[in-house]
């Protein structure tokens, strides 16, 4: 048998990336990550798409649409790696998706404290969404201030040869609790983790003047008359030969800006 030697094992192809693992084996485990990774995208493309559908159908049917801006993002493979390690799981791809469920996250902020609760009730309602857990840091609100509801829920992902269900981290906030949340955690960062006392105690204060804000808007929301919502329950049976001859006559009927065309 040949001795070992590096050049030898360049001579016989590419086996060894000088940590003793052949580099085919290395290639082989880096494209099952990536595969891996790959469903927590798809997994937040379905998440986003059923979130722009709620949006787009609020805002043609009702008056206001609670969903102000949604956001994502996909952890990158480093952290994930890194969280594992920190969090001593074992390295191996069926603990990360037990383990690790903000891997794939969304955010989703709205106008008022009860669109929270309202865009929760949309989505926990669909037939291929679980909520595996919630976190709700409003009634509970972190020491710091900090205020978001969390859900982790699961979602299926078709893929070419299969079906996985992927975990989503979905964090639901108003728009205040969201500038709040920026800044600290920019603060945060500045200060890697330890924020002088004085600028946590402003922190605590702009948390509660921001839940005044929420609540003032809240009730300010209420005030206002929002009249009587579009049924949807008769449409089956609206006789739409009326509308035929509307849109076909001389002087067709005026949809409202923004519908669709027909
Ligand atoms: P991680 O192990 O860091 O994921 O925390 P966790 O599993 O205990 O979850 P947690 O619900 O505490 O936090 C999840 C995410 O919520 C974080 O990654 C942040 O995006 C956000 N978050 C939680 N706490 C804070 C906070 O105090 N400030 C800010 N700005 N964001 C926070
Ligand atoms: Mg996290």
């Amino acid at each position: 048998m040949k001795p070992w030697h590096p050049e030898h094992a360049r001579d016989d192809g590419p086996t060894d990336n000088g940590h003793g693992i052949a580099v085919d084996d290395l290639r082989l485990i880096r494209d099952q990550f990536v595969d891996f990774m790959l469903g927590y995208k798809f997994a937040i493309d379905e998440v986003t798409t059923k979130i722009n559908i709620l949006r787009e159908d609020f805002n043609n049917t009702h008056e206001y649409n609670p969903i102000e801006h949604v956001g994502s993002r996909l952890k990158s493979p480093e952290s994930v790696l890194e969280k594992v390690r920190r969090k001593n799981y074992a390295m191996n791809l069926t603990s990360i998706r037990e383990n690790v469920l903000d891997i794939a996250g969304v955010r989703v902020v709205c106008s008022f404290i009860s669109d929270i609760a309202t865009i929760k009730q949309m989505l926990a309602s669909q037939a291929d969404i679980t909520v595996l857990e919630e976190r709700d840091y409003i009634t509970h609100r972190k020491p710091n201030g900090y205020q978001s509801l969390h859900l982790i829920v699961s979602i299926p992902v078709f893929r070419s040869d299969r079906t996985e269900r992927i975990p989503v981290e979905i964090q639901i906030r108003t728009i205040a609790m969201d500038f709040w949340a920026s800044l600290e955690h920019k603060i945060y960062y500045k200060y890697r983790g330890e924020v002088p006392p004085n600028l946590r105690s402003d922190l605590a204060q702009a948390a509660e003047v921001a839940t005044q804000l929420d609540e003032q808007m809240e009730a300010l929301h209420r005030q206002v008359d929002r009249g009587p919502q579009p049924s949807r329950r008769r449409a089956d049976s609206l006789d739409l030969g009326v509308l035929y001859r509307s849109l076909t006559a001389d002087h067709p009927v005026q949809l409202r800006p923004g519908d669709l065309p027909l």
